[in-house]
Protein backbone atom coordinates (compact mmCIF):
# COMPACT_ATOMS: atom_id res chain seq x y z
CA UNK A 1 0.00 0.00 0.00
CA UNK A 2 1.40 3.41 -1.18
CA UNK A 3 0.70 6.26 0.83
CA UNK A 4 -2.16 8.10 2.06
CA UNK A 5 -3.97 5.09 1.06
CA UNK A 6 -3.55 5.06 -2.51
CA UNK A 7 -2.46 1.17 -4.17
CA UNK A 8 -1.31 0.40 -7.63
CA UNK A 9 -3.59 -1.63 -9.54
CA UNK A 10 -2.54 -1.47 -12.68
CA UNK A 11 -0.50 0.20 -15.54
CA UNK A 12 -1.29 2.81 -17.88
CA UNK A 13 -0.63 0.83 -21.23
CA UNK A 14 -3.47 -2.03 -20.10
CA UNK A 15 -6.06 0.55 -20.78
CA UNK A 16 -6.86 2.30 -23.56
CA UNK A 17 -8.99 5.05 -24.26
CA UNK A 18 -12.37 3.48 -24.48
CA UNK A 19 -11.05 0.20 -22.28
CA UNK A 20 -11.88 -0.54 -19.29
CA UNK A 21 -10.55 -3.26 -16.65
CA UNK A 22 -11.45 -4.83 -13.39
CA UNK A 23 -9.27 -4.53 -10.50
CA UNK A 24 -9.36 -5.73 -6.66
CA UNK A 25 -7.98 -3.18 -4.10
CA UNK A 26 -8.92 -5.47 -0.28
CA UNK A 27 -12.72 -6.47 -0.76
CA UNK A 28 -13.68 -3.95 -3.51
CA UNK A 29 -14.16 -5.27 -7.00
CA UNK A 30 -12.90 -1.68 -8.77
CA UNK A 31 -13.95 -0.81 -12.69
CA UNK A 32 -11.36 1.40 -14.09
CA UNK A 33 -12.24 3.41 -17.45
CA UNK A 34 -10.35 4.73 -19.67
CA UNK A 35 -12.80 7.88 -20.92
CA UNK A 36 -10.75 9.99 -23.35
CA UNK A 37 -7.40 9.56 -22.17
CA UNK A 38 -8.33 9.76 -18.56
CA UNK A 39 -8.55 7.02 -15.77
CA UNK A 40 -11.36 6.56 -13.79
CA UNK A 41 -12.53 4.79 -11.05
CA UNK A 42 -15.52 3.24 -10.16
CA UNK A 43 -17.41 0.27 -8.35
CA UNK A 44 -17.63 -2.91 -10.52
CA UNK A 45 -20.74 -4.07 -8.99
CA UNK A 46 -24.05 -2.41 -9.61
CA UNK A 47 -25.96 -0.51 -6.78
CA UNK A 48 -29.16 -2.30 -7.82
CA UNK A 49 -28.37 -6.40 -7.27
CA UNK A 50 -24.97 -8.34 -7.74
CA UNK A 51 -23.91 -7.81 -12.00
CA UNK A 52 -20.55 -6.91 -12.68
CA UNK A 53 -20.87 -3.52 -14.75
CA UNK A 54 -17.96 -4.66 -16.38
CA UNK A 55 -19.85 -6.97 -18.33
CA UNK A 56 -22.03 -4.11 -19.56
CA UNK A 57 -22.06 -1.88 -22.72
CA UNK A 58 -19.90 1.10 -22.07
CA UNK A 59 -20.55 4.85 -24.11
CA UNK A 60 -18.34 7.62 -23.57
CA UNK A 61 -18.47 8.22 -19.67
CA UNK A 62 -21.35 6.26 -19.24
CA UNK A 63 -22.19 2.44 -18.48
CA UNK A 64 -25.13 0.44 -18.86
CA UNK A 65 -25.87 -2.52 -16.14
CA UNK A 66 -25.83 -6.05 -18.11
CA UNK A 67 -28.68 -7.50 -15.97
CA UNK A 68 -31.50 -4.58 -15.81
CA UNK A 69 -30.06 -2.33 -18.38
CA UNK A 70 -29.67 1.10 -15.44
CA UNK A 71 -26.72 3.35 -16.74
CA UNK A 72 -24.14 4.72 -14.81
CA UNK A 73 -22.10 7.73 -14.75
CA UNK A 74 -18.43 6.77 -14.38
CA UNK A 75 -17.40 10.00 -13.23
CA UNK A 76 -19.95 10.66 -10.91
CA UNK A 77 -20.94 7.38 -9.86
CA UNK A 78 -24.71 8.70 -10.46
CA UNK A 79 -27.71 6.28 -11.44
CA UNK A 80 -29.15 7.80 -14.56
CA UNK A 81 -31.61 5.49 -15.71
CA UNK A 82 -33.78 2.74 -13.54
CA UNK A 83 -34.42 0.60 -11.68
CA UNK A 84 -30.45 1.90 -9.70
CA UNK A 85 -31.61 4.48 -7.34
CA UNK A 86 -28.24 4.52 -5.79
CA UNK A 87 -25.43 5.82 -6.77
CA UNK A 88 -22.12 3.72 -7.52
CA UNK A 89 -18.78 4.95 -5.13
CA UNK A 90 -16.17 6.54 -7.42
CA UNK A 91 -12.41 6.39 -6.08
CA UNK A 92 -9.58 8.59 -6.46
CA UNK A 93 -7.30 7.72 -9.52
CA UNK A 94 -3.67 8.75 -9.32
CA UNK A 95 -1.28 8.33 -11.94
CA UNK A 96 2.53 7.94 -11.22
CA UNK A 97 5.14 7.25 -13.92
CA UNK A 98 3.31 4.38 -16.24
CA UNK A 99 1.75 3.26 -12.64
CA UNK A 100 -2.12 3.81 -12.25
CA UNK A 101 -2.94 4.05 -8.47
CA UNK A 102 -6.24 4.11 -7.04
CA UNK A 103 -7.45 5.49 -3.51
CA UNK A 104 -9.80 6.08 -1.10
CA UNK A 105 -13.61 6.43 -2.53
CA UNK A 106 -14.70 10.22 -3.56
CA UNK A 107 -17.41 12.40 -1.10
S1 LIG B 1 -28.34 -5.26 -11.29
FE1 LIG B 1 -27.77 -3.48 -12.36
S2 LIG B 1 -29.67 -2.59 -12.92
FE2 LIG B 1 -30.23 -4.36 -11.80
Amino acid sequence: MAESGFVKVAEVGEISPGDMKVVEVGEDQILLVNVEGNIHACDDICSHAYASLSEGDLNGDEIECPLHGSAFNIITGEALTPPAEDSIRVFEVRIEGQDVLVGPAKG
